[in-house]
């Protein structure tokens, strides 16, 4: 399963910000990645609102994204927002399964099904976030953990044949808390990761898997993360909100 052929730097923001600050963020950060020749791929999940104001906006290294997904086409679901209406707006990722989504809206079970429909619709790419919780990880069980949330987000799929996947691995402890993994188990647990998608799909995995952390990620730390062939970019929260902290750690990355 090949590495993605640059890295990749995610901006989650959340439920942070009103449209109008979405869009005075995104100005910013359009001027400073609209080069020729930028090293690395850079993708904003806005909240689904902004994400509309902003994903027709052309630039020549940013890719935009959903936050969320609904788990179905399109039919009698109400709230819901469809894959495709997603792409219709321009955006070329989805992220399924964070941890917030996991905890407060009872995610888990509907994740097999988010991961099939994108899939089977073709139209944009998963990012899909996995980790342990403090208490998971005092017990050792990081690994388990994430292998059960691996083998039961792609339980109904067959093949990840010809796919681009992204793996983000987001320990929930991690999460808005100032506290990072060492880079020794974050290489650890991005190699563990690779083994156990191998395992699952065997010679029917992706053709381009991209494995990332997430976590506290910020001007102090991204370093720590760089130039290391296991990571293969940074899902950022809370220093992805600072223009000027997101454009030094997405260029120097
Ligand atoms: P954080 O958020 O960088 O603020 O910890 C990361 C995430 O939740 O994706």
């Amino acid at each position: 399963m090949k590495d993605l052929s640059k890295k990749i730097i995610i901006a989650n923001w959340k439920s942070e910000l009103d449209i109008r600050g979405s869009g005075a963020l995104f100005g910013r950060l359009s001027k400073s990645f609209n080069k020729k020749n930028f090293k690395n791929d850079i993708v904003i999940l806005p909240d689904f609102l902004s994400l509309a104001k902003i994903s027709h906006n052309k630039n020549k290294n940013i890719f935009y994204g959903a936050q969320d997904v609904s788990p179905f086409s399109f039919g009698a679901y109400t709230g819901e927002v469809a894959v495709n209406n997603i792409y219709q707006v321009g955006a070329s990722y989805v992220l399924i399964g964070h941890s917030e989504r996991r905890a407060y809206f009872s995610e888990d079970k509907i994740i097999p099904q988010k991961i099939k429909n994108v899939l089977e619709q073709g139209k944009v790419i998963p990012i899909l976030c996995v980790g342990e919780t403090w208490e998971q990880r005092k017990k050792n069980q990081t690994i388990n953990v994430i292998k059960k949330q691996l083998q039961e987000a792609f339980s109904l799929v067959k093949s990840l044949r010809g796919k681009k996947i992204i793996i983000a691995y987001e320990p929930v402890w991690a999460i808005g808390s100032g506290r990072v993994v060492s880079i020794t188990e974050a290489v650890l647990v991005h190699r563990k990761i690779r083994e156990i998608m191998s395992q699952i799909f065997k010679n029917n995995g992706p053709a381009e898997l991209g494995v990332v952390y997430g976590g506290s990620v910020n001007l102090k730390n991204y370093q720590n993360f760089k130039n290391n062939s296991a990571i293969s970019g940074l899902l950022i929260g809370g220093a992805s909100l600072k223009a000027s902290d997101f454009i030094k750690i997405a260029s120097d990355f």
